[in-house]
Protein backbone atom coordinates (compact mmCIF):
# COMPACT_ATOMS: atom_id res chain seq x y z
CA UNK A 1 0.00 0.00 0.00
CA UNK A 2 1.32 3.31 -0.95
CA UNK A 3 0.43 6.23 1.13
CA UNK A 4 1.14 10.04 0.20
CA UNK A 5 1.60 13.26 2.53
CA UNK A 6 0.37 16.40 0.84
CA UNK A 7 -0.57 19.68 2.13
CA UNK A 8 1.67 23.35 2.10
CA UNK A 9 4.87 23.85 4.19
CA UNK A 10 4.43 22.92 7.73
CA UNK A 11 0.87 21.75 7.83
CA UNK A 12 2.07 19.08 9.67
CA UNK A 13 3.15 16.11 7.41
CA UNK A 14 6.31 15.11 8.95
CA UNK A 15 4.66 15.30 12.40
CA UNK A 16 1.75 12.82 10.92
CA UNK A 17 4.65 10.48 8.68
CA UNK A 18 5.85 9.56 12.08
CA UNK A 19 2.74 9.30 14.07
CA UNK A 20 1.50 7.00 11.41
CA UNK A 21 4.77 4.79 11.23
CA UNK A 22 4.62 4.15 14.62
CA UNK A 23 1.25 2.82 14.55
CA UNK A 24 1.56 0.94 11.39
CA UNK A 25 5.15 -0.88 13.00
CA UNK A 26 2.97 -1.31 16.44
CA UNK A 27 0.55 -3.08 14.69
CA UNK A 28 2.80 -5.43 13.02
CA UNK A 29 3.27 -3.69 9.45
CA UNK A 30 6.34 -3.34 8.11
CA UNK A 31 6.57 0.20 7.33
CA UNK A 32 9.24 2.23 4.84
CA UNK A 33 9.03 6.02 5.41
CA UNK A 34 10.53 8.24 2.50
CA UNK A 35 10.72 12.27 2.01
CA UNK A 36 10.82 14.08 -1.14
CA UNK A 37 12.93 15.07 -2.92
CA UNK A 38 15.55 12.27 -2.01
CA UNK A 39 15.45 8.17 -0.97
CA UNK A 40 18.55 7.27 -3.39
CA UNK A 41 21.79 8.40 -3.74
CA UNK A 42 21.32 10.15 -6.49
CA UNK A 43 17.83 11.66 -5.61
CA UNK A 44 19.81 12.67 -2.26
CA UNK A 45 22.21 14.16 -4.53
CA UNK A 46 19.39 16.04 -6.18
CA UNK A 47 17.95 17.25 -3.17
CA UNK A 48 21.35 18.76 -1.98
CA UNK A 49 21.12 21.03 -5.76
CA UNK A 50 17.18 21.89 -5.32
CA UNK A 51 18.32 22.95 -1.44
CA UNK A 52 21.38 24.84 -2.20
CA UNK A 53 20.92 26.71 -5.35
CA UNK A 54 17.53 27.48 -4.97
CA UNK A 55 17.11 30.98 -6.68
CA UNK A 56 19.19 30.05 -9.54
CA UNK A 57 16.84 26.78 -10.79
CA UNK A 58 14.27 28.21 -13.60
CA UNK A 59 10.58 26.69 -12.69
CA UNK A 60 11.07 24.00 -15.52
CA UNK A 61 14.60 23.19 -14.44
CA UNK A 62 12.88 23.15 -11.44
CA UNK A 63 10.36 20.64 -12.22
CA UNK A 64 12.77 18.48 -14.35
CA UNK A 65 15.03 17.92 -10.98
CA UNK A 66 12.16 17.08 -8.43
CA UNK A 67 10.97 14.47 -11.50
CA UNK A 68 14.31 13.10 -12.01
CA UNK A 69 14.69 12.28 -7.95
CA UNK A 70 11.02 10.76 -8.19
CA UNK A 71 11.58 8.25 -10.96
CA UNK A 72 14.81 6.99 -9.27
CA UNK A 73 12.77 7.27 -5.83
CA UNK A 74 9.87 5.02 -7.75
CA UNK A 75 12.43 2.28 -9.62
CA UNK A 76 14.64 1.71 -7.11
CA UNK A 77 12.90 2.52 -4.14
CA UNK A 78 9.10 2.10 -3.58
CA UNK A 79 8.19 -0.36 -6.72
CA UNK A 80 10.53 -2.79 -4.89
CA UNK A 81 9.14 -2.03 -1.55
CA UNK A 82 5.98 -2.40 -2.40
CA UNK A 83 6.60 -5.62 -4.15
CA UNK A 84 7.72 -6.61 -0.61
CA UNK A 85 4.27 -5.93 0.67
CA UNK A 86 5.16 -3.11 3.07
CA UNK A 87 3.13 0.22 3.39
CA UNK A 88 5.18 3.16 1.51
CA UNK A 89 4.66 6.27 3.30
CA UNK A 90 5.99 9.08 1.21
CA UNK A 91 6.47 12.84 2.62
CA UNK A 92 5.13 14.99 -0.45
CA UNK A 93 4.71 13.32 -3.79
CA UNK A 94 3.27 13.81 -7.20
CA UNK A 95 0.38 15.86 -6.10
CA UNK A 96 3.35 18.38 -4.54
CA UNK A 97 4.44 19.04 -8.12
CA UNK A 98 1.08 20.06 -9.42
CA UNK A 99 0.29 22.41 -6.55
CA UNK A 100 3.74 24.06 -6.44
CA UNK A 101 4.77 24.16 -9.99
CA UNK A 102 1.29 23.85 -11.47
CA UNK A 103 -0.77 26.54 -9.09
CA UNK A 104 1.50 28.10 -7.41
CA UNK A 105 4.35 29.16 -10.41
CA UNK A 106 2.07 28.85 -12.83
CA UNK A 107 3.44 25.77 -15.23
CA UNK A 108 1.10 24.50 -17.78
CA UNK A 109 -0.75 21.62 -15.82
CA UNK A 110 -1.09 19.18 -18.80
CA UNK A 111 2.58 19.44 -19.28
CA UNK A 112 2.91 18.58 -15.43
CA UNK A 113 0.60 15.60 -15.71
CA UNK A 114 2.60 13.92 -18.39
CA UNK A 115 6.06 14.64 -16.34
CA UNK A 116 4.25 13.12 -13.19
CA UNK A 117 3.28 10.14 -15.44
CA UNK A 118 6.78 9.41 -16.57
CA UNK A 119 8.25 10.13 -13.34
CA UNK A 120 5.83 8.11 -11.34
CA UNK A 121 5.67 5.83 -13.87
CA UNK A 122 1.88 5.88 -13.11
CA UNK A 123 2.03 5.09 -10.14
CA UNK A 124 -0.73 6.47 -8.03
CA UNK A 125 -0.89 6.70 -4.18
CA UNK A 126 -4.05 4.13 -2.69
CA UNK A 127 -4.50 7.17 0.12
CA UNK A 128 -3.41 10.33 0.03
CA UNK A 129 -3.97 12.50 2.96
CA UNK A 130 -4.03 16.27 2.96
CA UNK A 131 -3.24 18.47 5.66
CA UNK A 132 -5.62 21.29 4.93
CA UNK A 133 -4.03 25.10 6.63
CA UNK A 134 -4.36 28.25 5.87
CA UNK A 135 -1.04 29.70 4.96
CA UNK A 136 -1.51 32.10 7.47
CA UNK A 137 -1.62 29.23 10.25
CA UNK A 138 1.45 27.50 8.52
CA UNK A 139 3.78 30.80 8.85
CA UNK A 140 2.71 31.40 12.68
CA UNK A 141 3.77 27.75 13.05
CA UNK A 142 7.28 28.34 11.48
CA UNK A 143 7.86 31.16 13.15
CA UNK A 144 6.97 30.06 16.59
CA UNK A 145 8.90 26.73 15.63
CA UNK A 146 12.38 29.23 15.39
CA UNK A 147 11.46 31.04 18.48
CA UNK A 148 10.72 34.78 16.61
CA UNK A 149 8.36 36.31 19.07
CA UNK A 150 5.25 36.98 16.70
CA UNK A 151 3.92 40.03 18.67
CA UNK A 152 6.87 42.21 17.73
CA UNK A 153 7.11 40.84 14.07
CA UNK A 154 3.87 41.46 12.86
CA UNK A 155 4.08 44.29 10.86
CA UNK A 156 7.03 42.80 9.61
CA UNK A 157 5.92 39.58 8.95
CA UNK A 158 3.19 41.29 6.51
CA UNK A 159 5.90 43.22 4.01
CA UNK A 160 8.07 40.41 4.37
CA UNK A 161 6.12 37.48 3.26
CA UNK A 162 3.17 38.95 1.41
CA UNK A 163 4.43 37.46 -1.98
CA UNK A 164 4.87 34.52 0.00
CA UNK A 165 1.52 34.39 1.24
CA UNK A 166 -0.16 34.39 -2.42
CA UNK A 167 2.15 31.75 -3.59
CA UNK A 168 1.37 29.29 -0.54
CA UNK A 169 -2.81 30.42 -1.35
CA UNK A 170 -2.43 29.64 -4.52
CA UNK A 171 -0.35 26.30 -3.90
CA UNK A 172 -3.63 25.24 -0.89
CA UNK A 173 -6.13 26.47 -3.25
CA UNK A 174 -4.62 23.67 -5.60
CA UNK A 175 -4.78 21.16 -3.57
CA UNK A 176 -7.93 21.95 -3.01
CA UNK A 177 -8.56 20.99 -6.34
CA UNK A 178 -6.95 18.23 -6.61
CA UNK A 179 -9.13 16.90 -3.62
CA UNK A 180 -11.99 17.93 -5.72
CA UNK A 181 -10.89 16.08 -8.43
CA UNK A 182 -10.09 12.69 -7.02
CA UNK A 183 -12.40 12.35 -3.87
CA UNK A 184 -11.75 8.63 -3.08
CA UNK A 185 -7.84 8.81 -3.18
CA UNK A 186 -7.82 12.45 -1.58
CA UNK A 187 -8.73 12.22 1.97
CA UNK A 188 -8.67 15.98 3.52
CA UNK A 189 -7.99 17.16 6.95
CA UNK A 190 -8.34 20.10 8.95
CA UNK A 191 -4.39 20.72 9.83
CA UNK A 192 -5.42 22.97 12.55
CA UNK A 193 -6.66 20.30 14.53
CA UNK A 194 -4.58 18.89 17.62
CA UNK A 195 -1.57 16.23 16.33
CA UNK A 196 -3.31 13.29 18.06
CA UNK A 197 -6.78 13.95 16.75
CA UNK A 198 -5.42 14.32 13.41
CA UNK A 199 -3.97 10.81 13.60
CA UNK A 200 -6.95 9.53 14.82
CA UNK A 201 -8.76 10.58 11.91
CA UNK A 202 -5.91 9.31 9.47
CA UNK A 203 -5.81 5.82 11.40
CA UNK A 204 -9.85 5.59 11.00
CA UNK A 205 -9.92 6.41 7.07
CA UNK A 206 -6.49 3.94 6.65
CA UNK A 207 -8.57 1.17 8.39
CA UNK A 208 -11.55 1.71 6.43
CA UNK A 209 -9.98 1.75 3.50
CA UNK A 210 -7.98 -1.77 4.12
CA UNK A 211 -11.88 -3.24 3.93
CA UNK A 212 -12.05 -6.65 4.90
CA UNK A 213 -8.42 -6.78 6.54
CA UNK A 214 -8.93 -7.08 10.46
CA UNK A 215 -8.45 -4.03 11.96
CA UNK A 216 -4.64 -3.64 13.62
CA UNK A 217 -4.91 -2.78 17.51
CA UNK A 218 -2.98 0.59 17.65
CA UNK A 219 -2.74 3.17 20.43
CA UNK A 220 -4.70 5.30 18.19
CA UNK A 221 -7.85 3.01 19.42
CA UNK A 222 -7.03 3.51 23.34
N1 LIG B 1 -1.72 19.70 14.43
C1 LIG B 1 -0.78 20.56 14.83
N2 LIG B 1 -1.08 21.60 15.63
C2 LIG B 1 -0.13 22.48 16.03
N3 LIG B 1 1.16 22.42 15.67
C3 LIG B 1 1.53 21.40 14.88
C4 LIG B 1 0.58 20.42 14.41
N4 LIG B 1 1.24 19.53 13.63
C5 LIG B 1 2.51 19.94 13.59
N5 LIG B 1 2.71 21.04 14.34
C6 LIG B 1 3.96 21.80 14.52
O1 LIG B 1 4.09 22.63 13.37
C7 LIG B 1 5.43 22.62 12.90
C8 LIG B 1 5.48 22.06 11.46
O2 LIG B 1 5.12 20.68 11.49
P1 LIG B 1 5.78 19.63 10.48
O3 LIG B 1 7.24 19.79 10.43
O4 LIG B 1 5.20 18.31 10.81
O5 LIG B 1 5.15 20.18 9.11
P2 LIG B 1 5.50 19.77 7.62
O6 LIG B 1 4.19 19.80 6.88
O7 LIG B 1 6.27 18.52 7.59
O8 LIG B 1 6.41 20.99 7.14
P3 LIG B 1 7.44 21.05 5.91
O9 LIG B 1 6.63 21.04 4.66
O10 LIG B 1 8.12 22.38 6.13
O11 LIG B 1 8.35 19.86 6.06
C9 LIG B 1 6.23 21.80 13.90
O12 LIG B 1 6.78 22.68 14.83
C10 LIG B 1 5.19 20.90 14.55
O13 LIG B 1 5.52 20.54 15.86
MG1 LIG C 1 8.16 18.04 6.81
Amino acid sequence: MLITFEGIDGAGKSTQVKKLRKALTESGREVLTIREPGGTDVAEKIREILLESKNEITPVGELLLFSASRAELVQQVIRPALAAKKVVIVDRFHDSTTAYQGYGRGLDREMLQRINDIATFGLKPDRTFFLDLSPEDALIRKFSEKSIPLAFEESELDRMERSGLDFYRRVRNGYLELAKREKTRFVMLDASEPPERIHRKIWQKLMAACNGEPVPESRAHR
